[in-house]
């Protein structure tokens, strides 16, 4: 399928003239994944679960077959270990509650990656200060990436916990989560991966990697808003008392007392976003329809093409790894002197979507020893004509500001 015809999907792309480059924060959707949330509300809109009634057992039918269509996407040996929450932030949550709070003892240790993001970091330093847990970093290199001395250095015998993601957002680096995991089991930790950046691009094999627990979010891989994943082992999973209590992740309830449903219900409180979960099944129909291997050599040929060129601007400071194969969909970088957000306006005004700021990533910033950075963040609906109008953009917006910057 060539790229036109990919674009052609997206009908925000003929309603607008935007060259959209924040993927990384949330990807367009395609006519198949709006087409189906329409068909949902307009064919069998009833609440999953609640009624013995033909058109609620009919919205059970697709909810629960999305459930094992994410099983089988993400290769979960049981159904019932893929939960749906509102996001990735949720999924991280429902962790940290529900299993950190009970699991950790003083003085045992957390172990995160310094380039978590914030969702995969605060709800730890809330476990920690509450449980006299120790929350430990494991920093990157000049390279942007973990080494393997780091890795055996942080994670000891008194680890309990190491969160990582697999792709960092704001350095695109692709870390070994797999190797991580390895070793974090042998020093007797579980494993939490945040595939929020890594799963809209590539395979996940949660048997293959031998994660614990994995999350993600539904809106950077196609699908609407407002939908996440956890997948956990269902041994974890059974053990873990519930973080949301309510409607539906019951069994019985007594004046003073209640006893769970099983899983996967007991993590799924109240009404849940079907809409979203429908949107889910449809977005992983049309990447698998697409097909990673497809998705990454598009995508690996527009993001070389970006770093060529953006290493040929002398006054940008791009932070990204060398090593290219270590290296996903995500290009952090500024012009020396300027603030991030007056390059983005200036891009904005060119018709260029980059996202500014932090990044939700503080402690990876100022570990960097800056405040923000702009980010073009790459799906294989970009083209590189996309990175000829980043360039341009950012020409103009240098020449605007130069002047400043010598001052
Ligand atoms: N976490 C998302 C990002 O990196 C929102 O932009």
């Amino acid at each position: 399928m060539n790229i036109e015809e990919i674009k052609k999907d997206f009908p925000i792309f003929k309603n607008t003239n935007i060259t959209y480059l924040d993927n990384g924060a949330t990807t367009q959707k395609p006519i198949q994944v709006i087409n189906a949330i329409n068909e949902f509300y307009e064919k069998y809109n009833a609440n999953p679960h609640r009624g013995a009634y033909g058109l609620s057992i009919e919205a059970t039918k697709y909810y629960e077959n999305t459930r094992a269509k994410v099983a089988k996407f993400i290769n979960a040996k049981h159904t019932e270990e893929i939960i749906f929450s509102k996001n990735a932030t949720e999924s991280l949550n429902l962790l940290a509650y529900s299993y950190g709070m009970d699991n950790l003892k003083k003085d045992e240790e957390i172990v995160l990656s310094i380039m978590e993001h914030h969702s995969n970091l605060v709800p730890w330093q809330k476990v920690a200060k509450t449980t006299g847990a120790k929350l430990n970093y494991m920093y990157i290199n000049d390279k942007f990436e973990i080494s393997n001395e780091e890795i055996e250095e942080k994670i000891t015998k008194k680890t309990k916990i190491v969160g990582i993601t697999h792709i960092s957002n704001v350095l695109g680096t692709i870390n070994d989560v797999k190797k991580i995991i390895k070793y974090a089991h042998k020093m007797g930790a579980i494993v939490i991966v945040d595939a929020s950046q890594s799963i809209p691009h590539e395979k996940i094999d949660v048997q293959d990697l031998d994660a614990d627990f994995l999350i993600f979010s539904g809106h950077k891989m196609l699908a609407p808003l407002g939908i996440g994943v956890l997948y956990g082992k269902r041994e974890l999973l059974n053990k873990m008392t519930p973080f949301l209590m309510g409607g539906d992740m019951i069994e019985y309830v007594y004046e003073q007392d209640t006893t769970f449903a099983p899983l996967p219900n007991k993590f799924e409180a109240g009404t849940q976003n079907v809409e979203g979960v429908i949107g889910l099944g449809a977005a992983i129909d049309y990447i698998e329809q697409l097909g990673y291997d497809t998705i990454q050599q598009i995508e690996k040929e527009v993001v070389d093409y970006a770093i060529d060129e953006l290493t040929k601007l002398d006054y940008l400071e791009l932070y990204i790894t060398p090593n290219r194969k270590n290296h996903s969909s995500v290009i952090s970088f500024n012009i020396k002197g300027i603030h991030p957000h007056d390059v983005a306006s200036i891009l904005d005004s060119n018709g260029v979507c980059v996202r500014s700021g932090n990044h939700c990533a503080q402690p990876l910033m100022r570990y960097l020893g800056i405040d923000s950075t702009c980010r073009a963040s790459f799906y294989f609906y970009n083209t590189k004509e996309d990175v000829d109008k980043l360039i341009e953009a950012l020409n103009k917006a240098y020449n605007m500001f130069k002047k400043y910057i010598n001052i």
